[in-house]
């Protein structure tokens, strides 16, 4: 049997970025992956290929709707989605290869198959050609990401009612499309086929759409996304779909009562669960809670000294550079440095357009900690460069402690933010203040000055404030 100082089961943002930094810090490294196509959900049906098919979709958008106020005048627009889809495919391909070639020049051993933790440094190799092979590793890091949960009233046929997945391969626009969930993905992928002319309804559960984010931003996109089209039912719940010929019949239930709709096609977006239901023999006493996270701790280790998990499959936001941080942290630790990540300043981004982007604290969470803060904030309206490129919808929001100015909370909806708010995960891991900010200088004119001026109007001194 073949021993690995470090194996890693999963080859998504959490296991290829881990087996990198491993071989990089001279460890001998295997990682594992069920698929042939390295990269995870997010590199193969994930962030990639959903961002592909969103600029895509924008500017089929931009060409019907903004054009002709730059003068452009194109008499007749017409949409190919198969150039579309295999445009996306090729992207996808070449990030992937790219992965494979990444592991072969740092020297990790990849073996494809579905990996079983057998013992706490065993672990079996099962191939789809029923060859199974065993390896031993030192240490074993756990990345075996999330899946698509099952809501029982839509359950996916990956024909009408798809998940994630398949919402990403339609090979036609659906006249008509529900989304269960105005999560991250229902608004994202909501916002793709919206833009292709399918007339989208969004069912919500709760009362507003990206609880997670701060009030005013996700009513502030509210806005935005329904002057857009997208037509939302909050507080409405999903309780049965029937599949007739052609569509589905969709049955919600809000105060008023019970409704039914008919759909081209359903998308269920209703959260994503860890994917460890088949990881360990049950020779190993791994905990993994009711959810089906594997407990660890700050550091990402389980309760099996050797054995560390990380990515969609612990607690934490399922996001790709939350799992690729946990990732390079613990290689540190296994080769006995020094490895932390700030969980506190992590960036979320939602990529519909307007984008939305917020990092630190909202202001319901400062509010609830009872802190004495102040709030500065700036349009898009007001600046010259987002009036130039005619996109100004949105706001920067501030929230900054009122004692001591350094930063809570940063929040963000308008173009590119996906970009200016790295600038505030910066000011935040450096401890800077709102005055900090306010007094460098910005570059004009450009995007980062709405960031500038709202730091201004922390107290009040925004230059280009109409009061
Ligand atoms: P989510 O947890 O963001 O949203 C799911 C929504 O569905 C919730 O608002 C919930 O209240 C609602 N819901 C649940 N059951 C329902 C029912 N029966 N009827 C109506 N509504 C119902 O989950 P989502 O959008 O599926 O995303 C999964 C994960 O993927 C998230 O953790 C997200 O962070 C990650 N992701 C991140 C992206 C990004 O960072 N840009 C892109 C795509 C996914």
């Amino acid at each position: 049997m073949e021993h690995f100082d470090v194996i890693i089961i999963g080859a998504g943002p959490a296991g290829y970025v881990a087996a990198i930094r491993c071989a990089q810090l001279g460890k001998k490294t295997a990682i594992i992956d069920a698929s042939a196509s390295l990269g995870g959900t997010c590199l193969n049906v994930g962030c990639i290929p959903s961002k592909a098919l969103l600029e895509s979709s924008e500017l089929y958008s931009q060409s019907q709707t903004d054009f002709q106020q730059h003068g452009i005048n194109i008499s007749q627009i017409s949409l190919d989605l198969t150039v579309t889809q295999n445009r996306k495919q090729k992207i996808v391909t070449e990030l992937t290869t790219g992965i494979s070639a990444l592991m072969k020049s740092n020297k990790i051993s990849v073996f494809h198959g579905d990996g079983l933790l057998e013992t706490e440094t065993q672990v079996n190799i099962k191939h789809a050609s029923d060859s199974n092979i065993s390896i031993t590793g030192s240490h074993i890091i756990l990345a075996p990401g999330s899946k698509p949960a099952v809501l029982k009233p839509a359950l996916v046929d990956n024909n009408l009612i798809v998940d994630s997945t398949g919402a990403l391969a339609f090979d036609s626009v659906p006249k008509s499309l529900a989304v269960i969930g105005a999560g991250v993905i229902g608004l994202e992928l909501g916002s793709v086929w919206q833009r292709y002319g399918s007339h989208v309804v969004v069912y919500e559960f709760l009362d507003s759409l990206l609880p997670m984010a701060d009030l005013e931003i996700s009513k502030q996109a509210n806005r935005v996304l329904k002057k857009q089209g997208l037509e939302f039912h909050f507080g409405s719940e999903v309780i049965k779909t029937e599949i007739a010929e052609n569509n589905v019949k969709l049955t919600y239930k809000d105060h008023t009562g019970e409704h039914v709709e008919n759909f081209d096609k359903v998308l269920v977006a209703t959260g994503r669960v860890p994917n460890t239901s088949t990881i360990c023999s049950n020779k190993v006493a791994l905990k993994i809670d009711e959810k089906g996270f594997i407990e660890v701790d700050e550091q990402c280790k389980t309760n099996i000294d050797t054995i560390y998990a990380i990515g969609d499959a612990v607690r934490g936001p399922m996001l790709a550079h939350k799992a690729s941080e946990e990732a390079v942290m613990v290689a540190e630790l296994i080769a006995g440095n020094f490895g932390k990540v700030n969980y506190d300043i992590i960036p979320f981004v939602i990529y519909t357009h307007p984008e939305i982007a917020w990092c630190g604290a909202t202001e319901q969470q400062v509010k609830q900690k009872d802190i004495d803060y102040n709030v500065g904030k700036f349009r898009f309206m007001a600046n010259g460069r987002a009036k130039a490129a005619g996109h100004t919808d949105g706001l920067i929001k501030i929230i900054a402690d009122k004692k001591t100015d350094r930063i809570l909370g940063v929040h963000m909806i308008g173009a590119q933010v996906s970009e200016l708010i790295m600038q505030a995960v910066i000011a935040m891991e450096f401890k800077a203040s709102s005055e900090d900010l306010a007094l460098m200088m910005y570059a004009h004119p450009t995007l980062s000055e709405v960031f500038h001026e709202a730091a201004l109007d922390v107290t009040g001194q925004a230059i280009h404030s109409i009061r």
